[in-house]
């Protein structure tokens, strides 16, 4: 089932329409001093138990991993880095809100795009910390199809083949004809026996978790992690930010 609470108005997803570009990597944005200042900012925030939540995984009830927010003067030094790095990217004014995610299952299909259905949505992106074992390849897969309001995508196919059109016409781009290679299925996710599950789907952007980079894409798209389980990959960490027009 997709949630239809949050959906924006069509004038409203015009608007936004206005504002988007391809989703793209950003090589070597951030210098290694800089992802090791970023680091240190995460551990201050997952410290203060305060501002720290835990997602849990709702088939087994294990961790899927925990959020940071960071509050004060931490969150005011990383906001000015941000805004100094998106200074080209971005068009002001807008606002920004971030938080570090480490996740230890992958992240589902679905997007960041809002339940506020006024939300002048932007641009996001992912400047991804640790990856755990280091240097393995891991992605955020982002796809070209794009719903305006946050919505999460089954995962399993009977759920999908049980998707009504009122609910399957919020997600814009889907094509039946679209299909994901072998080799997407095998390098993303768990294999060509994933291929029902991304039935309709094309991939615009595999960004891999590489320190320096980041992705930066509208909010209005696809993503998922990429597959763990099959790859060896234990976790990772990285700091998302979200924008908004204002
Ligand atoms: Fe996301």
């Amino acid at each position: 089932m997709i949630s239809l609470s949050g959906a924006k108005p069509s004038q409203l997803i015009q608007k936004i329409q206005q504002h988007e570009s391809a989703p793209q990597t950003l090589s070597a944005l951030y210098s290694p001093d800089e992802i090791e200042q970023l680091k240190q900012w995460a551990v201050a925030s997952y410290e203060n138990s305060d501002h720290t939540q835990q997602k849990l995984l709702k088939k087994n009830g294990k961790p899927l991993g925990n959020m940071a927010h960071p509050q004060g003067e931490v969150k005011e030094a990383i906001e000015k880095l941000l805004r100094a790095k998106l200074k080209d990217k971005l068009e002001e004014p807008y606002g920004l809100a971030f938080t570090f995610h480490r996740n230890y299952f992958p992240y589902g299909t679905h997007t960041d795009s809002g339940y506020d259905p006024d939300e002048y949505i932007y641009k996001q992106g992912i400047i991804p910390l640790e990856v755990d074992p280091d240097g393995a390849e891991v992605y955020t897969v982002i796809f070209q199809q794009k719903a305006y309001h946050s919505v999460s995508y089954p995962g399993k196919v009977e759920t999908i083949a049980s998707l009504k059109p009122e609910e399957l016409e919020h997600i814009h781009g889907l094509d039946n004809n679209n299909d994901l290679s072998d080799e997407e299925l095998s390098r993303y996710f768990q294999g060509p026996s994933d291929r029902e599950r991304f039935k309709g789907f094309e991939i615009a952007l595999p960004f891999r978790w590489q320190k320096g980079n980041m992705a930066l894409w509208d909010r209005a798209h696809l993503h998922c992690s990429s597959d763990f389980s099959n790859h060896s990959i234990n976790g990772k960490m990285g700091l998302m930010w979200i924008s908004w027009r204002i």
